[in-house]
């Protein structure tokens, strides 16, 4: 047992140390960071700095990774050697800062409403890891969001009601509220709208969860109206502070959460100001998610 945990909410996420992450790790060392992953569902590496080989290594210990949003701009630059490291940054492809009005800033906005990341895909996302290569001087925090106990908050009357009911979730719809229109139907095509139960179950902890966010379009066979409204409601309610945990970046970071029971967001930062992270992000094994 070499992993150390340290709790950073009295709800989850803990800080953790113990595993160099940059070296390979047996079979124990994952266990015990999936163990430590179903309980607290966010976990902080202070002090590890990854260069782009060892964060895809060290991802790979936990599932097949999956571009993303990525997947529709086939061919696009990447200033990465990896398909599967996504860059989370307000850089362009040639490392200069994106124009203030780039698509790619629309998508660091998007990436600042609360999220699960390709809820709109299925299978969709397991883990994601964020690795903090350089921090804008203000401002630029991560938050993340437990939505089993947000789920567990909800008073019985809530529970009851949303029940048998699902949300649809659409990969551009944010990106679309924020005013990009480029979407061709090649891309579109590539993520038609999908539908999750508004009520799951966490497969680690086995605990109930509130599977909202800004993913969702709304609730098939409720009323448009009503649905945003209801999404809104259930957003509201996940979102409440003592659901909340903040990272504050520094370089050297490495932040790991599970998509499958906590939304997070990005925080507002000076978008003149270099910030630069990588994330990669891995699947659900598609055999598994159809049983
Ligand atoms: C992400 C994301 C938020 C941030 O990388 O998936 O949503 O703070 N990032 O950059
Ligand atoms: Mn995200």
């Amino acid at each position: 047992m070499n992993l150390q945990l340290n709790p950073l909410t009295p709800v989850f996420a803990a800080e953790a140390y113990g595993i160099d992450l940059r070296k390979p790790l047996d079979a124990g060392a994952v266990r015990e960071i999936e163990t430590a992953m179903d309980r607290y569902g966010v976990l902080v590496w202070r002090n590890q700095p990854l260069d782009e080989d060892q964060q895809i290594g060290y991802a790979r210990n936990f599932g097949p990774l999956d571009a993303g949003l990525r997947k529709a701009y086939k061919g696009a630059a990447n200033r990465f050697r990896h398909e599967a490291l996504l860059d989370i940054s307000n850089v362009d492809a040639t490392g200069k800062i994106a124009a203030r009005d780039s698509v790619k800033n629309i998508g660091n906005l998007a990436n600042q409403l609360w999220h699960s990341d390709s809820s709109f895909q299925k299978p969709a996302a397991k883990y994601s890891i964020l690795s903090g290569v350089v921090v804008p001087p203000r401002g630029g925090e991560t938050e993340f969001a437990d939505l089993r106990a947000a789920y567990d908050a909800l008073p019985d009357e809530m529970k009851q009601l949303i029940a048998g009911l699902s949300a649809q979730h659409f990969a551009f719809h944010t990106r679309m509220m924020l005013g990009d229109r480029s979407y061709t139907p090649e891309q579109l095509a590539v993520f038609p709208p999908v539908e999750w139960p508004l009520v799951r179950v966490h497969p680690g902890s086995k605990r109930k969860l509130l599977f909202v966010g800004v993913h969702c379009t709304h609730i098939p066979g409720m009323t448009l109206a009503e649905g945003k409204l209801l999404i809104s409601d259930l957003l509201e309610h996940a979102t409440q502070r003592e659901f909340v945990y903040r990272h504050s970046w520094s370089v050297g970071d490495v932040v790991m959460w599970d998509n499958r029971c906590t939304l997070h967001r990005g925080r507002r930062f000076d978008l003149s100001q270099r910030r630069e992270l990588r994330r990669t992000t891995s699947s659900v094994d598609a055999a598994l998610a159809r049983a």
